[in-house]
């Protein structure tokens, strides 16, 4: 486990929920880094995922750190298991203040291609659940003045990636992300949302191999590999006052993909 950074009290006092705080295999994807860098942050972390023995594994690299967090099994795409993760952390750490929708599931099938219950699966899974767990848990930051949400989308939800209720879903993620800021800003509550590029997680590995990696590393501008700790490190950004003034945006880290238009695409020449 990568230990680069020190702690901070960033997050102190703070309670945040992470969905899909483990990892689909070893190595360190997205809410497994997030939940990490809260706990380090002074954060006390519910690790919410579908498969308990995922979120076990990031809470034993938490407790060997000394932070705060305890595992919770509840399926995002299940409206009553939503509103248990809501009141799950609220008994356990007596308030809530940070909501992670980190769950996200791909599968690159175009629309000719994907059947429509499948589709539907996607569509629970990547952008349903994130309106059930904020429905829930924005009352209860209320409760307390407020608190910040942070939806993981994609670059697949600005540009075209391939991969057809993926992008929907994902773009989807990011009309919801600015229909909550706005309806739900004189509450307190701040909604971001965090666009990853390409970064190289258990997500990714098992469809990559060595040259499709080093292709993947070279497109951006940067040229560098992201990892889960970039996506991390933006959250941390969202989950703490630093951000006290930013509500309703979408932060792409992904190297500077996005932007690129040529220098992504040499073959469009001058
Ligand atoms: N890796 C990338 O290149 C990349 C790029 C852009 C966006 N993202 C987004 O990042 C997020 C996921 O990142 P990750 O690396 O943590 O993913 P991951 O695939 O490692 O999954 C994290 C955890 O989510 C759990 N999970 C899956 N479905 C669930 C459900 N219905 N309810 C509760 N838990 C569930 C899994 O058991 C797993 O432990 C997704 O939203 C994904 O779309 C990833």
């Amino acid at each position: 486990m990568s230990d680069a950074f020190a702690k901070s009290d960033r997050l102190t006092g703070k309670v945040a929920i992470v969905t899909g705080a483990g990892s689909r295999s070893e190595g360190v994807g997205n809410g497994k880094a997030t939940a990490v860098l809260f706990a380090r942050a002074g954060a006390s972390v519910l690790l919410v995922d579908n498969a308990i023995e995922h979120a076990e594994e990031t809470r034993s690299i938490i407790d060997a750190e000394g932070g705060v967090a305890s595992s919770f099994e509840a399926d995002v795409t299940s409206e009553e298991q939503s509103k248990a993760i809501i009141d799950t952390a609220v008994e356990r750490y007596g308030r809530l203040d940070v909501l992670d929708n980190n769950v996200g599931i791909s599968l690159r099938e175009r629309v000719t291609e994907i059947d429509m219950d499948t589709w539907d699966h996607v569509m629970a899974t990547n952008l349903k659940s994130v309106a059930m767990t904020s429905r829930f848990a924005i009352p209860r930051m209320i409760e307390t003045g407020g608190g910040s949400i942070i939806n993981i989308s994609s670059i697949a939800g600005i540009v075209s990636v391939g991969d057809a209720a993926y992008m929907a879903s994902k773009a989807g993620v990011i009309g919801l992300t600015r229909a909550m800021a706005a309806d739900h800003g004189r509450d307190g509550i701040r909604v971001n949302c965090i666009a990853p590029g390409l970064v190289y997680t258990p997500m990714v590995e098992g469809r990559l191999d060595a040259d499709q990696r080093e292709r993947r590393k070279n497109s951006s501008p940067l040229g560098t590999e992201g990892t889960a700790w970039d996506v991390g490190w933006a959250a941390v950004f969202f989950a703490s006052d630093e951000s006290r003034w930013v509500s309703g945006t979408v932060l792409p880290v992904d190297a500077g993909l996005t932007i690129a238009g040529r220098h992504a695409y040499p073959e469009w020449g001058v």
